[in-house]
């Protein structure tokens, strides 16, 4: 099993006036930053935009307004459940966008085969939409009982339940520490074990017991439930999501044409250090250890770094949603290769 660095994502939601914040709000989610979002990427009428994470269509609403007229935006989910509802709610602007089921680690081949060669703005919003999380069947969530799947695309691939019945002790505390930054990750990985030799662990309600049962509550984090990292840790893994992330990183950076701007929102430190590391060395053009005398990586800069630092939500976003307090926007720019 490869684990790489924890990420994790959450609801999102934000407060001031963007166009298509409406719409997104009326589908069950809010995304959070989306007017600094759209401000940064300025898509243009007649242009091209790809929205890699689909999810409720709040971000996919607020580019078609910035496109039109004679522009295009090609939408993306891994999630079948969210693109038919996207497919369903745009079905009248069918020359405008278009929405597809797909992982976004492939998302220059996705667009490709919408007939699309490049695009000026590539958003990726990471993380699960509230549909996802407040769907007790999707078993994203403690706070429901509900199947333990968290499945993106409930039609691939192995569900949480599946891991936490085949896992060792060893392989579930290395994905609970380092995709949750958890630190009883091996009591609530031996607790899994114990449990599942005498009952089999099919559901979010027992898998949340058995945290709490866990983790003296003495040392219960202040804001949040003491089974929010170990359900994080089990989405990210179920889900491939580091590694969905760093190949959509590159993907996006493939289907930008020079000029155009690719925006981030992460919504958890490890996931931010992703994409930070991942648009820093592509904005690099020389990747050598420093103590290299002279540059053997023939390395060139693809991008440019819009602003060093990411973009945080402003106060009457935070009070309007605490829960956005983590996200970060990171804007970077493709460069010309003939430059
Ligand atoms: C935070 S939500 C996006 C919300 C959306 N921007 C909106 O305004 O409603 C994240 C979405 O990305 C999707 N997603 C996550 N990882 C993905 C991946 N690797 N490829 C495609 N979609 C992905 C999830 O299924 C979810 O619907």
């Amino acid at each position: 099993m490869n684990v790489l660095t924890p990420t994790v994502a959450g609801v999102r939601s934000r407060t001031d006036a963007t166009p298509g914040a409406g719409a997104a709000e009326a589908q069950g989610h809010r995304p959070v930053l989306l007017h600094p979002l759209i401000e940064s990427l300025q898509p243009q009428p007649g242009s091209i935009a790809v929205d890699g994470t689909f999810g409720a269509g709040g971000v996919t609403a607020a580019l078609i307004e910035r496109v039109v007229p004679g522009g295009r935006v090609i939408a993306v989910d891994r999630d079948p459940e969210a693109v038919a509802m996207g497919q369903r709610r745009f079905a009248r602007q069918r020359e405008t966008v278009t929405v597809v089921t797909g992982d976004f680690a492939e998302l220059d081949e996705i667009v490709h085969s919408c007939g699309v060669d490049a695009a000026d703005s590539v958003v990726l919003d990471l993380g699960i939409s509230s549909l996802q999380l407040d769907d007790p069947q999707r078993g994203f969530s403690f706070r429901f009982d509900g199947p333990l799947d968290m499945r993106m695309n409930r039609a691939q691939g192995a569900t949480a339940a599946d891991l936490v019945s085949q896992w060792s002790v060893d392989e579930l505390a290395a994905v609970i520490r380092d995709y949750g930054d958890e630190r009883w990750a091996r009591p609530i990985a031996t607790a899994i074990v114990r449990s599942r030799e005498r009952t089999p662990l099919l559901n979010t309600a027992q898998l949340r017991d058995i945290v709490e049962a866990t983790v003296p509550r003495r040392f219960w984090p202040k804001h949040i439930h003491p089974a929010t990292r170990t359900f994080q840790a089990l989405r990210i893994a179920v889900n491939h999501e580091l590694v969905s992330l760093e190949h959509g990183l590159q993907a996006s950076i493939h289907i930008l044409r020079p000029g155009g701007r690719l925006g981030v929102i992460s919504f958890h430190s490890l996931e931010d250090t992703l994409v930070k590391n991942s648009l820093h060395v592509a904005a690099q053009n020389c990747v050598c250890p420093p103590q290299q005398p002279h540059c053997t990586c023939a390395h060139r800069a693809t991008l440019h770094l819009t602003s060093r630092k990411a973009i945080r939500p402003d106060a009457a976003e935070l009070s309007a949603n605490p829960r956005a307090r983590s996200a970060r926007l990171r804007v970077a720019e493709k460069l010309d290769p003939s430059r």
